[in-house]
């Protein structure tokens, strides 16, 4: 009994910490930031607000939101030189591998946050990751597509200033759509922590060697790009598109009977959780979300999004599926939001980065802060072969 949760003993001996910042009932597909239902921040409050949560542990109130906010908008250029680094990228670069390289540098550019045992240092490092994020993603983006970097823009909202450094040019004025950029907050919101991933994992125990924090931010980077985690927005809009240009709705049947056939290899993307065996309560807001956007953008008709809610349909129907607890997860309308606002394929884990970053560093100072803790040393059941003589090699 832990607070309000109570847990079997066998669920214990599986966890690999203890933490008090996200909650996950997977069987009621019930998903807590600090105590407060998903439902709730992403209806109520903006991403600040919960990066803000996140870090502290308590919502702010008027004073500690306006401090917070001017503290971030204070930090969103990125040093100069960093154009340089980008340069030595090719066009073509996956994103994900950029901001990889770029966010592991961070370490080089700012010596006063890279102690990590020093509770200072961490902070300067977590606002300087949350304020530098986008403008990072954006520059990646804006490096692939060949066009000028956009600056910060200081009098916009977090999530205008992100479309504005995406999407903006500098010939001409760019207008934030409010609802696109309620959107991309609230996408945001749903991508900024998730438990014990296996990305959060990893920037856990990378940060318990002492690395600095950029470096152990870096390698939760590179873990979320794998399909199986944050790469499976990517791969579950590649797979609608697959499915649209092989004949649609119509074939949706087959494709189906492909995923069921162990032998195929084939998984339904954007399906299927670790922990949630009942809808992902993220992906009903992404929907919601999608719903949102469409019909902002008069895309209500957009094919893809009438193909998804008909695999989504015959998959929750089906009972391959519903025997196995698969329901769509986080990624399976992520991509079909992202495409509907400008956001390419290949940068959908850039943003779900851009988000995920404030969960890694709480959870990352969640560990370090605690005083009893190691470096991370997981142990293994050897099943090699036993102790045995070197033979001379003309024996061999
Ligand atoms: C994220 O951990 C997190 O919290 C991650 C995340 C976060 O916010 O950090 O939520 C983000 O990573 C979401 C998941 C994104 N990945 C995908 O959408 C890729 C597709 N999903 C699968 O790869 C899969 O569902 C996993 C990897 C997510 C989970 O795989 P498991 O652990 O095998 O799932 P399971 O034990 O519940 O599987 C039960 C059965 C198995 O078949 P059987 O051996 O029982 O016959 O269902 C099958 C699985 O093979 N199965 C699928 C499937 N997912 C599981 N079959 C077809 N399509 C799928 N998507």
């Amino acid at each position: 009994q832990t607070g309000m949760f109570t847990y079997d003993p066998g669920f214990l001996s599986t966890a690999s910490c203890q933490s008090s910042i996200t909650f996950i009932d997977g069987e009621k597909g019930r998903l807590l930031y600090r105590g407060y239902p998903i439902e709730q921040l992403a209806t109520q409050c903006d991403f600040l607000d919960v990066c803000y949560l996140l870090l502290k542990g308590e919502l702010p109130n008027v004073g500690q939101r306006d401090e917070f906010h001017k503290l971030v908008i204070s930090h969103t250029m990125v040093h100069e030189q960093m154009q340089f680094f980008m340069r030595g990228f090719r066009r073509d670069a996956h994103p994900m591998a950029v901001l990889t390289g770029l966010i592991g540098a961070l370490s080089a550019f700012y010596h006063d946050s890279t102690d990590i045992h020093n509770a200072e240092h961490r902070e300067i490092a977590a606002i300087r990751l949350i304020s530098k994020l986008p403008t990072l993603v954006a520059m990646a983006y804006k490096y692939g597509v060949g066009q000028p970097y956009m600056y910060p823009r200081n009098d916009l909202s977090y999530a205008g200033n992100f479309l504005r450094m995406m999407f903006g040019v500098p010939s001409a004025d760019y207008q934030v759509n409010p609802v696109i950029e309620r959107a991309m907050d609230r996408i945001f919101i749903l991508h900024a922590d998730h438990e014990q991933n296996a990305s959060t994992s990893t920037v856990r125990l990378c940060g318990s060697s002492g690395t600095n924090p950029f470096a152990a931010i870096a390698a939760g980077v590179a873990c979320l790009w794998g399909p199986a985690h944050g790469g499976a927005n990517e791969a579950c809009l590649n797979m609608l598109e697959n499915i649209q240009a092989n004949g649609g709705i119509a074939k949706v049947g087959e494709f189906m009977e492909q995923v069921k056939d162990k032998n195929s290899g084939v998984k339904l993307m954007g399906f299927g959780h670790r922990v949630y065996k009942n809808y992902d309560p993220r992906a009903k807001l992404m929907q919601e979300t999608c719903n949102e956007v469409l019909a902002e953008l008069g895309l209500e008709k957009d094919p893809l999004f009438a193909l998804a809610k008909q695999v989504e349909k015959i998959a929750l129907e089906d009972d391959y599926f519903v025997q196995r607890k698969l329901y769509p997860n986080v990624d399976f309308y992520s991509g079909i939001v992202q495409r509907a606002i400008g956001i390419p394929v290949k940068l959908f884990t850039g943003i779900f980065t851009l988000a995920r970053t404030v969960g890694w560093i709480a959870q990352l100072n969640e560990m370090i802060s605690d005083p009893e803790y190691k470096i991370g040393r997981p142990r293994q059941l050897y099943v090699g072969a036993p102790e045995r003589k070197v033979t001379p090699i003309g024996e061999r």
